[in-house]
């Protein structure tokens, strides 16, 4: 799979996310002139370049990630992704309501982590967010049509989420739902099986563009400690004995 280039057809912009940073649904045209629904983002070269990285090696690693584009515009270079035509987890379930009660939103929260626990690729995912450092994994990252599953914006992976928590967020929501031993297990084992050579890959796509020198040493270093990196988001035997009962 190599990163494909697109341009896009003008006037087919609307709004798509939450409006934060003004994710766009759009239709792109790719090289050799096929039309595709995609959502277009026009980020600074750090975060465009960040998100096409993720897409490529986390596919390459067995994620299900939309297939990644760059956007050949007048004025710049965005990120786009292929419209997989259904909804985050959060407007799937109703957690984006404005009009939720504090109980309705926890119950909803909690089907929430449920859900996301039931994917065969969450533990895939646990392993590779450890990898790219992502700090932004939360239920609007998350696609899901009410079986299949898609993994989204890895902009803030690689070092841009430094500002950010550095956290794990799907080791939270296991160990939140009581499987943190079988999915810090299984996170280890989809880390061992791990191709390494799909660090230099990826980047090779990209590092004629972009320097990405400094992420390919982030995500090879991560790798190299990851089952350890993996075990300790997960709380620990000495946090449980810390706990007077
Ligand atoms: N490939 C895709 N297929 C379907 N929907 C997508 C796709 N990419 C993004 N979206 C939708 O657009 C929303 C915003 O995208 P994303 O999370 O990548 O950007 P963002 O920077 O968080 O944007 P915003 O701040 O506007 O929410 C997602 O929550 C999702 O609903
Ligand atoms: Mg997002």
């Amino acid at each position: 799979m190599t990163l494909a280039w697109a341009t896009l057809v003008e006037g087919t912009e609307t709004p798509a996310g939450d409006g934060i940073t003004g994710a766009l649904r759009c239709v792109i045209e790719i090289e050799d002139g096929e039309q595709v629904a995609a959502v277009l983002k026009r980020d600074t070269p750090d975060l465009v370049f960040a998100e096409a990285l993720c897409g490529m090696l986390l596919t390459k690693w067995g994620l299900k990630v939309p297939a990644p584009y760059l956007v050949n515009e007048p004025d710049r270079i965005s990120f786009a992704s292929a419209d997989v035509g259904y909804p985050n987890l959060k407007k799937a379930l109703g957690l984006d309501s404005q009009n939720l009660s504090a109980k309705e939103a926890d119950e909803l929260t909690r089907l929430a982590f449920d859900v996301v626990m039931s994917f065969p690729t969450t533990s895939l995912a646990i392993a590779l967010d450890e990898a790219i450092d992502n700090r932004d994994r939360n239920l609007g990252n998350i696609l899901w049509d009410g079986s299949e599953e898609a993994w989204i914006d890895h902009a803030f992976a690689l070092g841009n989420g430094v500002a950010m928590q550095d956290r794990n967020i799907l080791c939270e929501i296991a160990a939140f739902n009581g499987l943190a031993d079988q999915s810090s297990q299984a996170a280890i084992a989809r880390w061992a099986s791990l191709d390494r050579d799909a660090v230099a890959d990826a980047a090779g796509e990209i590092g004629a563009l972009h320097d990405c020198t400094t992420w390919q040493d982030l995500v090879l270093r991560r790798l190299d400690t990851l089952g350890m990196r993996i075990l300790a988001r997960f709380p620990q035997p000495h946090d449980l004995l810390g706990q007077t009962p």
